[in-house]
């Protein structure tokens, strides 16, 4: 599948967390998705290898599927051999960990950075800078990482980045959303010389952080709750109860800055996404 950028808008409200209006994202109801689990990430996996998810019914996502198993050059058949239970139903573990080891072989998705910016455009600031074409914002202190994280956002290809940052400000990873035609979100990160890998590093609360599967972590936060869709940009810091600290990562003591302020560069806002 070729990933296409579409045109906007672009969601990227905290909002679109919830596909229905009239969904609490608040409400415990909501959180268990009328959508099963499985059936929800067999259709995002059929949307990776297919590109597109409208109207797509079960013998739809099960005809990609098939496609998928026949092709010998599958990543581990056995993988996905294992995902259907004797009556019919999907396995999410085992849907989980194709989508991880696999998926990335079929996706044609940039292998690198430097391809990256090829089909997207550069994204850094002396670019951004010169074209306007990208916004940039410095989150001192990332909710979903509890460090420095420098965004960009291009609207136009529908297009999000995310770097994020060591104490010196150095990148350690960056980690990019691409929308697809299918409006599911495409996941990829990038190590720090730019290689594509398939783990991403998020805080613990001791202060240290672990590495997660990608796109199987990714899909744990960027959903609807309702509809479990992934296509959520922005998750909503409330509704996944991300509260900007932890024990091993103390907010800053009161009034004193945030010490990844120091990473500020010009043509970027500062987004504090403190309580
Ligand atoms: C713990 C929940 C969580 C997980 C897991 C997660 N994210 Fe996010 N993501 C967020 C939140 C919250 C934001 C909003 C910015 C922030 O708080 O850092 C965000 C923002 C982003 C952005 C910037 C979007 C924009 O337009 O500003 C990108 C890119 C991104 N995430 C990619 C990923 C990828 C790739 C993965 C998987 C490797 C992932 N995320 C896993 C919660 C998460």
């Amino acid at each position: 599948m070729t990933i296409v950028a579409l045109p906007p808008p672009y969601p990227v409200n905290p909002q679109v967390h919830i596909e229905s209006g009239r969904a609490d994202a608040l409400d415990p109801g909501t959180f268990q998705p009328v959508v099963s689990n499985a059936f929800a990430h067999a259709r995002y996996m059929a949307a990776v290898l297919g590109g597109t998810d409208e109207a797509l019914d079960d013998s739809q996502v099960e005809a990609a599927f098939a496609k998928a198993a026949i092709d010998p050059k599958l990543c581990q058949p056995e993988l996905f051999a294992g995902t259907r239970r004797p009556d019919g139903s999907w396995l999410l573990q085992g849907l989980k960990a194709w989508l991880n080891v696999c998926a990335a072989q079929k996706d044609d998705a940039p292998s690198s950075l430097v391809q990256f910016q090829e089909r997207f455009g550069r994204f850094d600031a002396e670019a951004l800078l010169k074209s306007g074409e990208w916004s940039a914002e410095l989150h001192p202190r990332s909710r979903a990482k509890l460090v420095g994280r420098r965004t960009f956002r291009n609207m136009a290809r529908s297009v999000s980045v995310a770097q994020t940052l060591a104490p010196s400000c150095e990148v350690l990873e960056t980690e990019a959303i691409v929308r697809t035609p299918s409006g599911h979100l495409q996941f990829l990160v990038y190590d720090a010389e730019g290689k594509r890998v398939d783990h991403a590093f998020f805080p613990t609360p001791r202060g240290d952080s672990i590495s997660r599967p990608s796109p199987q972590s990714c899909l744990g936060c960027h959903y609807t709750f309702d509809t479990r869709r992934f296509n959520v940009v922005i998750p909503s810091y409330a509704a996944l109860n991300l509260r900007g600290s932890s024990p091993g990562h103390p907010l800053p003591p009161a009034g004193s800055s945030d010490p990844f302020d120091a990473c500020l560069r010009p043509g970027e806002t500062i987004v504090r996404d403190l309580p």
